[in-house]
């Protein structure tokens, strides 16, 4: 099946967005391994679809400029999603799921966790599961941190390790660039480097920011390129030094803020409007620092049959 070939008859096709955090504030190790996290998700307009369709057994194609990098074993969050719908329900894991993928591929824009929510969303639609989002919700806290959020979208807070939403209101639309790097970064990795440059010292517990939220309230962009802030930035950079040299060019074509999307290397440009998007995407093009640049608004909404 092609990226824009209709679903077959019988199939069912969900649209998911990408996130960006507005805040990712990132407390200590816990034992299991993972982080307590204050994270403030936003939907953005990039969407991947996951259309599933009857099959004998459980099989992934996608399509996409990138889809060589994106498995499509049990490695993909969709099988995982499909896997865990169908134990559960005590039937056979009988779909084809096609990954139609527009958000980047290991870019810290949860384009893995939304591809999950999607295909659970697609195949509970397909077997007619009838799923509770209780349930659904449940499903996706195992599968990922990011991927209760990626069903729910808009924008909602995630606290414990960012599985646990409140939704967060918003006052009117943002407007953003993100410059897609060349490879990806490994989410571990990040938290791994986290923890090295913060060693012994004392993380104060995550907490939400209040100005923050006032500005996403008030969608005042001023207000919200003054409060955004990721935790994971210094990790992302020290990794990827030249990361920095992307945030300048945004910078300087007039972006309100920059900062790295979640664990990077995708990086976030919010702007005033449309037209200084465009500018924006133009100068990080033109800059050499980045692969792409892609416009998109938020809030969007989460998973949704189409
Ligand atoms: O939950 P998810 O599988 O997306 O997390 C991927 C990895 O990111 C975890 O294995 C962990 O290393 C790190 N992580 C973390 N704290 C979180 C979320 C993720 O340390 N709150």
């Amino acid at each position: 099946m092609s990226g824009t070939a209709r679903p077959t008859a019988g199939s069912v096709t969900v649209r998911v967005p990408a996130k960006v955090n507005a805040q990712l504030a990132v407390g200590a190790a816990r034992p299991d391994g993972f982080h307590d996290l204050a994270n403030v998700f936003l939907a953005v307009g990039l969407y991947d679809e996951v259309t599933a369709a009857p099959a004998d057994e459980l099989t992934i194609t996608c399509s996409g400029p990138d889809a060589a990098q994106v498995p499509l074993d049990t490695g993909n969050l969709a099988a995982r999603a499909a896997l865990a719908l169908a134990a559960r329900h005590g039937i056979a894991p009988g779909v084809h799921l096609h990954i139609t993928k527009d958000i980047p591929v290991a870019g810290g824009m949860a384009g893995g966790s939304a591809d999950g929510a999607a295909a659970l969303l697609a195949c509970d639609a397909l077997w007619g599961t009838g799923a509770t989002r209780e349930e659904l919700l449940a499903i996706c806290a195992e599968l990922g941190s990011d991927v209760p959020f990626s069903l729910v979208g808009g924008a909602a807070l995630g606290v414990g390790r960012g599985e646990q939403l409140t939704p967060v209101e918003v006052g009117g639309t943002f407007h953003w660039v993100f410059a897609v790097a060349d490879g990806g970064l490994s989410t571990p990795a990040v938290y791994g480097e986290f923890d090295r440059l913060t060693a012994g010292r004392d993380i104060p517990a995550p907490t939400a920011s209040e100005a923050l939220l006032d500005a996403l309230r008030s969608g005042d962009s001023g207000a919200l390129a003054a409060t955004l802030s990721n935790d994971l930035q210094p990790a992302a950079l020290s990794l990827r030094p030249s990361l920095a040299d992307t945030l300048a060019a945004g910078t300087g074509a007039g972006a309100l803020a920059a900062l790295v999307s979640g664990s990077g290397p995708t990086t976030a440009f919010l702007v005033a409007d449309e037209a200084s998007a465009r500018k924006v995407a133009d100068a990080l093009l033109g800059s050499g620092t980045c692969r792409n640049a892609r416009i998109a608004v938020s809030p969007a909404p989460g998973a949704t049959v189409v």
